[in-house]
C-alpha cells in the first residue's frame, strides 16, 4: 500500500524493482482480483464520544476505518473530545467502546491525565489501567510529526491500537511554513500523513481524529469560519464535523454545537453537547456514577505517582557512580570489563591490574591502573 516513489527510495532498490515487488506482494494478498459487492468486508465498528446526540449525528459514534477531521474555534471542545474517546474506546464492545489502545500524537501539549483518570472515572474504568493504554508522544515539529505518524502503525501491529488521535493536525504546519511561497511544500508534507494515515486506518480498521483550527477570515479569501488545510485535508478526511461555541449566550456555557460537514453516507445534521470535566456529555452535568467497587481514588493515585518520583529522586542521589563517569572509560571499554565481572566503580579499584588486563584483550595493567586513579579522584571529589 505504500507509494511506489517510497519504495524505490530504499538503498539498493531501483525502479524497477520496487514496482515488481509491490505488484508481486499485491498478487499475494488477492488485491488484484475485482471481488463482488457482497463480499466486500466493512466491518465498520463505533466508538461511543460520551454524547447520545454527538453519537447520532455521526451515525452511531466515532467510526473505525476512517478519518475524521473535526475542525472548529478555540474553546470548542476538540482536545475534549478527543480526551473522551481516548478513554471511551477501551471500554468494552456492549458498552460502546473496543476494547482497544490509542496512539496520541499531541502537538499543542494539550494533553492532562488529571482529565483522563476522571473520564475513567465516569465510565467505571480503572484510571490507572486507562492511562497504560494510552501512547502519548509530544511532538515539537512537523517533521517528528509525520515520524510518529509512521510509528503510530507500529502501535496498531504490536499494542492493539485501534484509534490515532492528531492534535492538531495543522498546527505545527502553520508556523514552520509562513507565507504562500511555502505552501505548495506544505502541503505536499501533509498530504504524506493524510495518506499514511488513511492507510493505517483501512490496515488495522482503526479509527483516526484529526483536530483543526479554522482560519480567520482574510481579505474575502476565506470564510471565518474554514478549516485550514485547504483540499488536501478536506478531501484527504471521510468525515468532517465542525464544532462551534458561537450561538450560545455567555461565553462561559459549556454547550457547544456539532454540524456534520461531509459524510459519504450521513445527512448533514447538527447536534448540541456540553462539555464537562469529565468529558463529552449530553448534559451540564457528566454524570459519574457511585457504583461500588469504583473506590480508586484520583488524588490517591495522584499522591502514589508523587511517592514513586520521590523514589526515584532518591535512587539517583545515592547512585554510585558508572563505569563510564571514570576518566578514560567509554561505553566499549565498560562493556569489555563487564563481561570480567567489573561492573562498578568499587569493583575496579578493588581489581588487581595485572590479573584484569591478562583477562581483557586490548588493555594493558598500566592502563587499570589509570583508570585507578582517576576512579579515586572521581570518588573523593
Ligand atoms: N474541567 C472542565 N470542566 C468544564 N469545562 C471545562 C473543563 N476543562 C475544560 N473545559 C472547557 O473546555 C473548553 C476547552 O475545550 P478544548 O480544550 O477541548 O477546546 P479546543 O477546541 O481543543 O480548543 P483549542 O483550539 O484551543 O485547542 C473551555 O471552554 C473550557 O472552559
Ligand atoms: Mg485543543
Amino acid at each position: 500500500m505504500s507509494p511506489h516513489n517510497i519504495i524505490s527510495e530504499i538503498d539498493g532498490l531501483g525502479d524497477k524493482t520496487a514496482k515488481k515487488l509491490i505488484w508481486n506482494a499485491r498478487n499475494a494478498l488477492g488485491m488484484t482480483e475485482f471481488i463482488t459487492a457482497e463480499e466486500i468486508d466493512e466491518n465498520t465498528e463505533y466508538i461511543t464520544t460520551g454524547s447520545s446526540e454527538l453519537n447520532r449525528i455521526l451515525g452511531g459514534g466515532f467510526q473505525t476505518g476512517k478519518l475524521t477531521e473535526v475542525y472548529g474555534p478555540f474553546k470548542s471542545g476538540k482536545t475534549n473530545l478527543a480526551h473522551t474517546i481516548a478513554v471511551t474506546i477501551q471500554l468494552p464492545r456492549k458498552k460502546g467502546g473496543l476494547g482497544s489502545a490509542v496512539a496520541y500524537i499531541d502537538t499543542e501539549n494539550t494533553f492532562a491525565k488529571e482529565k483522563i483518570k476522571r473520564i475513567a472515572k465516569r465510565f467505571e474504568l480503572d484510571p490507572k489501567k486507562v492511562l497504560s493504554q494510552i501512547f502519548h508522544a509530544r511532538i515539537y515539529s512537523s517533521d517528528h510529526q509525520s515520524q510518529m505518524i509512521q510509528k503510530a502503525e507500529t502501535l496498531c501491529k504490536t499494542r492493539n491500537v485501534r484509534l490515532i488521535v492528531v492534535d492538531s493536525l495543522m498546527a505545527l504546519l502553520r508556523s514552520e511554513y509562513v507565507g504562500i511561497g511555502m505552501l505548495a511544500r506544505r502541503q505536499g508534507v501533509l498530504n504524506n500523513m493524510i495518506h499514511a494515515l488513511s492507510r493505517v486506518a483501512e490496515t488495522y480498521n482503526c479509527a483516526v481524529l484529526l483536530t483543526n483550527q479554522v482560519s480567520t477570515k482574510i481579505m474575502g479569501m476565506f470564510s471565518a469560519n474554514d478549516a485550514i488545510g485547504g483540499n488536501i485535508v478536506a478531501h484527504g478526511c471521510h468525515f468532517r464535523v465542525m464544532f462551534k461555541t458561537k450561538g450560545f449566550s455567555s461565553n462561559s456555557s459549556l454547550k457547544r454545537r456539532a454540524i456534520i460537514v461531509d459524510a459519504p453516507d450521513l445527512p448533514p445534521e447538527e447536534a448540541e453537547f456540553f462539555i464537562t470535566s469529565v468529558g463529552i456529555a449530553d448534559t451540564e452535568k457528566g454524570e459519574v456514577p457511585e457504583a461500588k467497587g469504583l473506590n480508586f481514588e484520583v488524588e490517591a493515585l495522584y499522591e502514589e505517582e508523587v511517592q514513586e518520583l520521590e523514589r526515584c529522586d532518591n535512587t539517583v542521589d545515592s547512585e554510585e557512580y558508572a563505569l563510564v563517569d571514570v576518566k578514560g572509560i567509554g561505553d566499549g571499554t565498560a562493556k569489555n570489563l563487564a563481561k570480567s565481572g567489573i561492573t562498578s566503580v568499587e569493583a575496579l579499584l578493588d581489581s588487581d591490574p595485572e590479573q584484569l588486563a591478562s583477562k581483557i584483550s586490548g588493555i594493558s595493567s598500566k592502563m587499570i591502573n589509570e583508570w585507578q586513579t582517576n576512579a579515586k579522584a572521581l570518588l573523593s571529589a
